[in-house]
């Protein structure tokens, strides 16, 4: 058997059928706006979006905070952010998005904050005519929320139940609780001054493009969806490896560990789309109600199962991409006998019609060899082979790999005849790339979740049924492993796993794909 190949995409750009629309008028509204968060990815995505003309002549930013600013040094700031993020600019365009941005200094806890901010949005709601619509966005510490939603209601700016209040809207960044009790606290408190309708809880991974085209692959074609169940799939693997550390957010993560961090939102997330059943329509509800209902047939997991299939690492230091890495508890602002799990491995299973006794195995972890997001969904074998007399009895299975980040694309694997004698097979595989197809790399995520929010599509946000339900499912893992601290295993940094993780799918019969498998 030879090496596997790859077949040539066709493109037929003439046959990609796109309808962008255009943002609504609107003022955003940004708590913690020096923060690291604003600065990385949320001013980028904004010019982005106002680059790509598809935000509306009238909108502005207003960022609030702390830190003080005048509003010429806060642009001077988003100016400089923003060149950091998306690279070289041209001034001029530059300058007029950053005329559209104001500041407002104040302290979270007192209510003058909040009547500052009303009446300077009042005064911008006219220079800017957007007509009311606004959006605050929450890059504060998830402490604050509940803080700032009272000052907000206070000062009359949230309106929950009045007429056009779902043009108020709220965004809140994870992590949305950590555990089932907190999610539902600050579900409570919010939901005193917003309505669910006002409320958009962001999961970037939602937003990727690629993470979007697994229910598009999915549900606009015919040929996959006869397939997509226990009668043709083997096993499907989830997995989200980064090659990065805590970097500079040893505090928080700590406190989080992977399981809060990646496995109940991202990881959880994309199971849903990748296993819900077809929506009745591409709106919100329709598409939040399949996800809900897939994660609410998730096999509860017991004490038993938690011990056999959920497996938590921790890296100690090595060697990633040719550097060498300190371990996790070397990290700044890390306890130096922390035992927070870095590493998840899990097998879950979905207790319904379609995927009844298919694993999912589902992985995630920092510090390993490269950086890799993937969805891969292996088929079951011929039942029989005819070349068993060739010494081919074994035949791999096809598979079908769904490639989020980086090299973003689709592959199929598939058996062929090669050249040569008579009996001569290989794995052949057909690939779509997403940078071959369409050129470069996919937008940010969050200029497809900020552009959402502004038209008040919230499909691609979690709704808070879909917080309840992913906590529900991982609170008993959180307990056993909080009553349990030491059974976390180590593995070197710039490792691709290590033996304990791989017992769980080995001991079936199955692997793990290399990361990045070609
Ligand atoms: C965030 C996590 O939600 O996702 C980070 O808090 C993680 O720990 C990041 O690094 C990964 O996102 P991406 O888009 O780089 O895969």
């Amino acid at each position: 058997m030879s090496a596997m190949s790859d077949i040539c995409p066709i493109v037929l750009p003439q046959e990609i059928a796109c309808a962008e629309v255009n943002a609504p008028p609107c003022g955003i509204v940004v708590f913690g706006a020096s923060g690291d968060l604003v600065r990385r990815k949320l001013l980028g995505s904004v010019f982005e979006l106002f680059r790509r003309g598809l935000l509306s002549e009238n909108f502005y930013i207003v960022g609030c905070g702390r830190s003080s600013f005048s509003d010429e040094q806060y642009r001077t700031d988003v100016g400089n952010a923003v060149s950091e993020s998306v690279g070289d600019v041209p001034p001029e365009l530059l300058r007029s998005f950053t005329d559209k941005i104001y500041y407002i200094v104040g302290d979270y806890e007192q209510e003058s904050f909040y009547k500052s901010i009303a009446v300077r949005l009042t005064k911008l709601n006219k220079v800017h005519n957007v007509g009311g619509s606004r959006i605050f966005y929450m890059a504060v510490p998830p402490l604050l929320y509940g803080t700032i939603v009272k000052g907000l209601d206070l000062a009359g700016l949230s309106c929950p139940g009045l007429p056009g209040c779902e043009r108020i809207r709220i965004v809140v960044e994870k992590p949305f609780g950590a555990d089932l009790k907190s999610a539902n606290e600050l579900n409570n408190i919010i939901q005193k001054h917003f309505t669910e309708r006002q409320i958009y809880r962001i999961d970037h991974y939602l937003g990727k493009e690629t993470v979007q085209n697994i229910l598009m692959f999915r549900f606009a074609n015919t040929i996959f969806e006869p397939v997509w169940n226990r009668n043709f799939i083997d096993h499907i693997q989830i997995t989200i490896a980064e090659s990065d550390g805590v970097e500079h957010r040893g505090g928080y993560y700590d406190r989080a560990g992977a399981l809060r961090d990646m496995f109940q939102n991202h990881i959880l997330g994309m199971l849903a789309f990748v296993a819900m059943e077809p929506p009745v329509s591409f709106d919100a509800d329709s598409v939040r109600d399949e996800k809900v209902k897939l994660l609410q047939c998730i096999r509860p997991l017991t004490g038993q199962s938690i011990n056999t299939d959920f497996i938590r690492g921790q890296y100690v230091a090595g060697e990633v991409e040719g550097q060498k890495v300190c371990g996790y508890r070397k990290e700044s602002k890390v306890d130096a006998s922390s035992t927070t799990e870095t590493y998840v491995a899990a097998r879950l299973f979905v207790d319904n019609w379609r995927w009844q006794d298919v694993p999912f195995y589902l992985r995630t972890g920092k510090r390993l060899a490269r950086k890799n997001t993937e969805i891969a969904i292996t088929f079951k074998k011929v039942p029989h082979s005819m070349l068993v007399s060739a010494g081919l009895g074994d035949l791999p299975a096809n598979t079908l790999v769904m490639q989020i980040q980086p090299e973003e694309g689709i592959s199929l694997s598939f058996q062929a005849k090669r050249p040569g004698s008579k009996v001569c097979i290989g794995t052949l595989r057909m690939r779509f790339s997403y940078a071959e197809v369409f050129g470069g790399e996919p937008p940010e995520a969050y200029q497809r979740l900020l552009l959402d929010c502004m038209l008040g599509d919230q499909t691609l946000f979690t709704r808070q049924d879909d917080v309840e339900v992913s906590w529900g499912l991982l609170d008993p893992v959180l307990r056993a492993w909080a009553n349990k601290p030491l059974m976390l295993y180590e593995y070197k940094a710039g490792s691709e796993s290590f033996p304990q993780a791989d017992r769980l799918i080995e001991s079936e019969g199955r692997t793990w794909r290399h990361l990045r498998e070609i």
